[in-house]
């Protein structure tokens, strides 16, 4: 049966975390708030307007529409005068050689993720080309824990949910492969992954042939 391969973007291709929480933390701090490492960790997957709403509702502030969209706006900016200095250098171990063998394997390979900038992202690292399939923010409505983006990920690619195996960074993440029916592997912290149904620190420690047993 066929087999796709979902990938998430922000923390499994490249580690983009850093540059959301220094752009995040400057909103934050216009808020008058400090925003800690460990409220990063909880925006991790979370959309753009999800992850705004968060730090107001810490923060324990309200703002008009009209600044809300403004917030996210410079956010964005900031955000994107990060990600244009991205370059081959910024991608994660072992992501460049493991979509080396799935490509070579004929695999189907999807980018499952909230980001908006995520196509111009994977063009500053030079990775669009090994991409089938690139669902982002642009594309689907219910953000993440919401399994839509990789439902829909799976369905581009033809393959069936329970043959699709979803890489993800995020709690939010890994929830939504569970939800969708597909095999979830988590990449980082085990703390934070704890419903994964594997967790591996990176890419590295992964070996094609594993991967290839977790779907029948
Ligand atoms: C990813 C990141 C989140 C980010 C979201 C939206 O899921 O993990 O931290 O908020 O994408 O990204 P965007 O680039 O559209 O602001
Ligand atoms: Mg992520």
């Amino acid at each position: 049966m066929k087999k796709g391969f979902i990938f998430d973007l922000d923390g499994v291709i490249v580690d983009t975390a850093h540059f959301h929480y220094n752009s995040w933390r400057k909103t934050a701090e216009q808020l008058g708030f400090e925003l800690t490492i460990q409220h990063n960790e909880k925006l991790k997957g979370v959309s753009r307007i999800e992850s705004l709403n968060r730090i107001l509702d810490w923060a324990q502030k309200e703002v008009s529409q009209d600044t809300f969209q403004q917030l996210m706006f410079e956010k964005n900016e900031d955000y994107l005068r990060q990600v244009v200095q991205m370059t081959a250098s910024d991608i994660l171990p072992g992501v460049f050689n493991i979509l080396n063998k799935l490509k070579s394997k004929g695999y189907g390979i999807a980018l499952g993720s909230a980001s908006k900038n995520a196509p111009l992202i994977l063009e500053k690292v030079g990775l669009s080309s090994f991409f089938n399939v690139i669902v982002d923010g642009n594309r689907v409505i219910k953000a993440k824990p919401d399994p839509e983006v990789f439902i829909v990920a799976a369905q581009q690619l033809g393959v069936i949910n329970s043959q699709c195996v979803v890489f993800e960074d995020a709690e939010a993440g890994i929830e939504a492969a569970n939800t969708a029916g597909m095999i979830s592997v988590g990449l980082g912290n085990s703390d934070n992954l704890e419903h994964a149904k594997y967790v591996f620190q990176s890419f590295e420690s992964i070996e094609l042939t594993f991967l290839e047993q977790l779907t029948t």
